[in-house]
């Protein structure tokens, strides 16, 4: 078989057979085929898709590419879910431990932030003694005691994605449904759950920009965990505007805590019992109803708090900053954003306030830089909300003052105030099942 011929084929919409794809992905994860000829076939995809069909045994081979991890030892239903990526969204702390309090088994990898997206790992890496890189023994070990464990991605878990993805990220060919969907579904089969259910984002600050384009992604993903035996759900959820008032990693696992206790803002809380709904249904633990009721009592009783607790612990930190977080510390250097005239806030660019946050150091440029996990912004308005003139709208902080007149001026360009109120976006735009879209 040559490369050369699948791209061919490809390049003129012809559906690759079984056998060339997995001899592709099989070859390239070896290193012999080289980049080049993986981002033309890459860029062929872009613009020629891949059926159905064909993005299934991608996913399959991606998956199969490196360990499939295991966890019929662990006892109960196994339940995953995966954010296709946004700001501010802390939601795996506030439902994982939800569901594990609901008696759920959450085995979950999860990812660092890239770019203006933040990451679960680097969160719980600023509550100090976190460990994120468990071996998988222990990490299994830490599931079967508490229910519940976190732990970063193992370099051998679908191989073939990490070499992709890099590829793709330097080749504009991310924002690909086909792409997108086989890269994230091959680590969610790696990983081995037997539910998951899946937050594809919408709106400015999401891989996909519109509603449409979002729920086609779904349905992508869920037909090929239908396909793989396993229970799947998506809902559509809006990143137009940060979820959330706290973006910056131990920021964000001070909102998450005061959502565990019943205190958190009202969008942050939707979606996460939302989320912890879908997850609770899969699992079969009652109908839509009850689900919501078990999860919103898993907050009242303080269960989900206390395993979030159980699961620091068990990884080696210290659970005190649990419960209470504001030991985590405040960052040294602080800066205003104000009103520059009054009326609305009209637009909160999810990415740009992203960005902002990055470049106060709670994210990095690079897969090498270091984080400042007490930099981030808290917001205190939102979109929609009215504001006055030199009324304060976001405090940024940092611990390194340099960085602020940069940072301050990126958080300017991404808010846009006007004097007539925004129209209110959905927070949950739809539910993609099997059984098609609601
Ligand atoms: N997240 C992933 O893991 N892969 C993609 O392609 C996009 C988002």
């Amino acid at each position: 078989m040559r490369m050369y011929d699948i791209i061919v084929k490809k390049r003129s919409g012809i559906a690759l057979s079984e056998e060339e794809i997995r001899w592709m992905i099989a070859e390239y994860t070896k290193g012999n085929i080289p980049d080049y000829q993986m981002s033309a076939f890459l860029m062929s995809v872009y613009f020629q898709g891949m059926t159905d069909e064909e993005t299934a045994i991608l996913t399959d081979a991606m998956a199969g590419s490196g360990e499939r991890l295991d966890l019929s030892s662990l006892p109960g239903v196994k339940v995953d879910k995966h954010s296709t990526g946004g700001v501010g969204d802390k939601t795996t702390m506030i439902v994982a431990p939800i569901v594990a309090a609901c008696g759920c088994t959450v085995a979950k990898l999860s990812g660092r932030g890239l770019g203006h997206t933040g990451g679960t790992v680097d969160k719980l890496e600023s509550i100090p003694g976190t460990q994120t890189s468990l071996a998988k023994d222990e990490f299994l070990d830490v599931v079967r005691r508490t229910g519940i464990a976190v732990t970063g991605q193992s370099g051998n878990l679908a191989p073939a994605d990490k070499k992709l993805y890099a590829l793709r990220d330097v080749t504009a060919t991310v924002d690909s449904i086909p792409l997108i969907a086989a890269s994230i579904m091959s680590k969610k089969l790696a990983a081995g759950s037997d539910c998951i259910v899946l937050d594809v984002k919408t709106g400015s600050g999401a891989f996909m920009k519109t509603v449409e384009d979002s729920i086609r992604l779904a349905q992508k993903m869920v037909a090929i965990g239908v396909r793989n035996g396993k229970k799947i759900a998506a809902l559509i959820t809006d990143m137009d505007v940060p979820l959330g008032y706290q973006i910056g990693n131990a920021l964000e696992v001070e909102e998450a805590v005061r959502t565990l206790k019943g205190e958190g803002p009202e969008d942050l809380t939707e979606v996460s019992l939302a989320l912890a709904t879908q997850m609770l249904l899969l699992a079969d633990k009652g109908d839509m109803d009850e689900c919501r009721s078990l999860a919103r009592q898993a907050i009242d009783s303080g269960a989900a708090l206390e395993k979030l607790a159980a699961m620091v612990e068990g990884q080696g930190g210290d659970s005190d900053y649990v419960y209470h977080p504001e030991k985590l510390g405040r960052a040294s250097f602080e800066g205003e954003f104000q009103a520059k005239e009054s009326g609305y806030l009209a637009q909160m660019d999810a990415e740009g306030i992203g960005i902002a946050a990055s470049l106060l150091g709670a994210g990095r440029e690079t897969k090498e830089s270091t984080i400042d996990p007490l930099a981030g912004i808290i917001l205190l308005k939102k979109t929609g909300d009215a504001v006055k003139q030199g009324e304060t709208i976001a405090r940024l902080l940092t611990s390194e003052e340099a960085k602020l007149d940069g940072a301050l001026r990126r958080f300017g360009e991404a808010v846009a105030i006007s004097p007539k109120a925004p129209r209110k976006h959905p927070l949950i735009y739809a539910r993609v099942t099997e059984q098609g879209v609601e």
